[in-house]
């Protein structure tokens, strides 16, 4: 499933491709590599970010687009975007989301440039997406994450519990029913912070294989004295 289409944008994510029949399997592999616990642990996920009506949401690396679904509804008259770095994941989200008569803005984008203005979202979600990513890139999108959450916004996590660095590893362990490896809590709440969230925190669940980790948006010190410079001169 990992070949490049012409239109893509160039990332150094692993990026979902294998054409839009590789998108319309991918639900099937989650809910294998998962033991089908794929809806609980986005349930979960809900749960801990709790979307509330009115918020504007923005889902990063959404896949075929079965968590913004699923959150639409709570949110009302809100927004639900989702942007992933494959055109082909993206198609399919569309037709699910047509399917569902649910009103959702899905485009190709990368969590390393967010089209979106600065504060724009109350809420951002990222599922089983992050350890997509290499490190240099995961710090580059919690800053494009940051910068687009409104002052006080909520980033919800969910991603396996052990990251590991081999192609197969990281379902490796949730197909075993345990985690190995780097623990991702421990490895992702010191890049937030130094991301500038604020409040950062990895809440256990009965899902020991999977990470949850809630952040808020927090004006980091550097841009708090930028700012009050700027508000001082003028
Ligand atoms: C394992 S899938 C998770 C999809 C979905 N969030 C879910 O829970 O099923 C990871 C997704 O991240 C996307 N991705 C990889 N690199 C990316 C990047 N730089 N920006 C946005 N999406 C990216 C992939 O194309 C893929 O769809």
């Amino acid at each position: 499933m990992h070949h490049k289409t012409a239109d893509a944008p160039k990332t150094a994510g692993r990026v979902i491709h294998g054409g839009i029949h590789g998108a319309h399997w991918y639900d099937l592999f989650v809910r294998v590599t998962s033991f089908g616990r794929d809806r609980a642990i986005r349930e979960k996920l809900i749960e801990l970010a709790s979307p509330a009506p009115g918020d504007k949401v923005l889902d990063v690396g959404c896949g075929t687009g079965t968590l913004a679904i699923a959150i639409k509804p709570q949110v009302g008259t809100g927004e639900v975007h989702g942007i992933d770095a494959s055109p082909e994941m993206i198609q399919v989200a569309k037709e699910k989301s047509a399917k569902d008569g649910s009103d959702i803005d899905f485009r190709v984008a990368l969590i390393e440039a967010i089209p979106f203005p600065d504060a724009s979202f109350d809420l951002v979600t990222s599922s089983l997406m992050l350890h997509h990513l290499p490190d240099n890139l995961k710090a580059k999108g919690f800053l494009e994450i940051r910068r687009v959450l409104k002052p006080g916004g909520r980033f919800m996590v969910m991603d396996f519990a052990a990251h590991s660095h081999s192609r197969l590893g990281h379902h490796l362990p949730s197909i075993l029913g345990h985690s190995r490896g780097e623990s991702m809590v421990d490895k992702l709440t010191p890049m937030l912070r130094d991301a500038g969230f604020s409040d950062v925190e990895g809440i256990l669940t009965r899902h020991k294989n999977f990470a949850f980790i809630r952040a808020r948006q927090g004006v980091s010190k550097t841009l708090r004295t930028t700012r009050e410079k700027g508000d001082a001169h003028g």
